[in-house]
């Protein structure tokens, strides 16, 4: 038995395993490009359970039926060898083994038991948060991090999870101070990059937004595709509050779909979000959505996200591929019998109204989001992400020419900005006083 980069035992004796397993964990942590070095560590000790569970949990994140399909066998190898491993390892393979039946809670609980019982594990961590990104649980997301922070507090991977959490909890100076410290220990962590660009967007910092992310841009090319492209996404909805569409539409084209692994879910997703956002403005997108749609054939049974869902409704009915979008809202009914009840109260209505919306049915479109408006949260996404649900509901709104409703949410928005901004200028105060 050998210890990992973490400190933590490893049920192999090859150090090259070991070495694999390492730079799989970097990958992980640094969202590279590389996580299928972890098949590397199968190879070299084909006995080690641990690795088995790794293999099929970056298959898993990939959230499509293909990469369902090929965690599979990973799993049953991870268990076929679980017995000789350690309790934390037996942990992992739980977690990741409930996640590729559906039963998230369950995983979320292995991962809690993980961080519990061995707070050093930080990609249980990451997990961790997945999960609970997913399912719109913001206070859990930042708890499990911040509960294993006292174990690892130099750790510049976790103090962006910390920052990230507290971001989402609206802790927002403190998640730029953590960020920022993520940073200083090493400017290439993208996704402590990513959550200070969160509390800039969230504060309506835009020119300081742009040149924040714009100064890490060259730490990106080694990173997966969904973080590539992400942080890309981030910058050009900086531009998009600018009104300057020439250059949204020059990122969408060049990065944010021109360089998106376009079979991946997690980038049709961003693309899909920039469009509309895009079309929200009146702007006309050309023929971005038809070269989109066929990419979307393989997600129309799959369901792994309700929140993505959301998104590929919306652009299979801008792209006129009515059918397709009729046999997705079918199948995702049939999908809410065994599904969690989301799907069926929140996620199949806001749908159904995203494809309203998209075929300019504006009154369907509010009777549709009003009951639901106040639950989005539960189908997962960051509030910038989800943020774009509330401007179609807004839309709809102005379009019947309800301008009293729509005035009404435009004004609890513009506050909500108003109090975000004097937070951030009291936060600034605080920091020169102290
Ligand atoms: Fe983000």
């Amino acid at each position: 038995m050998l210890k990992d980069s973490q400190g933590l035992a490893v049920t192999t004796n090859s150090s090259s395993a070991i070495a694999a397993i390492d730079l799989y964990t970097e990958q992980s942590l640094s969202y590279g490009n590389n996580a299928e070095i972890i098949l590397q560590a199968i190879a070299i000790d084909p006995t080690c359970a641990y690795s088995y569970a790794h293999a099929a949990a970056h298959y898993l994140s990939l959230e499509s039926a293909q990469s369902r399909r090929q965690a599979s066998p990973y799993i049953q190898a991870a268990q076929k060898y679980a017995s000789a491993a350690t309790v934390r390892e037996q942990l992992y393979i739980y977690a990741i083994a409930a996640w590729a039946i559906g039963a998230t809670k369950k995983a979320i609980a292995y991962h809690e038991e993980i961080a519990e019982k061995f707070p050093r594990d930080l990609i249980s961590v990451q997990r961790g948060q997945y999960h609970y990104f997913y399912l719109g649980n913001k206070e859990r997301l930042l708890h499990i991090a911040q509960k294993v922070l006292p174990y690892s507090p130099e750790n510049h991977y976790l103090q962006g999870m910390v920052a990230f959490g507290l971001e989402q909890c609206h802790q927002l100076q403190e998640a730029e101070i953590v960020g920022r410290q993520a940073l200083e220990i090493n400017r290439h962590d993208p996704w402590a990059q990513h959550a200070v660009a969160h509390v800039m967007e969230t504060q309506g910092r835009i020119d300081e937004g742009i040149a924040w992310m714009s100064s890490f841009t060259d730490t990106w090319e080694n990173c997966n595709s969904m973080l590539y492209t992400h942080n890309w996404w981030h910058i050009a909805l900086y531009y998009l509050e600018k009104g300057d569409v020439k250059q949204v539409l020059e990122l969408y084209d060049r990065h944010i779909w021109g360089k998106a692994w376009q079979e991946s879910s997690k980038d049709q997703v961003g693309a899909i979000s920039l469009l509309l956002r895009l079309e929200l403005r009146g702007i006309d997108v050309g023929d971005r959505w038809e070269q989109i749609a066929p990419y979307l054939k393989a997600r129309i049974h799959e369901h792994a996200l309700p929140f993505q869902d959301l998104h590929y409704v919306y652009a299979l009915a801008r792209a006129g591929r009515f059918e397709l979008v009729n046999e997705m809202l079918f199948s995702m009914q049939a999908y809410t019998r065994k599904a969690s009840p989301q799907w069926q109260e929140v996620a199949l209505p806001a749908a159904r109204g995203m494809n309203a919306h998209a075929r300019g049915d504006w009154q369907k479109a509010i009777a549709l989001f009003s009951p639901i408006l106040s639950r989005l949260h539960e189908i997962g996404g960051s509030h910038a992400q989800r943020d774009l649900f509330e401007q179609v509901y807004l839309d709809a709104w102005l379009r019947v020419e309800q301008n009293h409703q729509a005035l009404q949410m435009l004004e609890k928005r513009v506050t909500a900005r108003r109090y975000l901004a004097s937070m951030q200028r009291n936060s600034i105060n605080l920091l020169q006083a102290s």
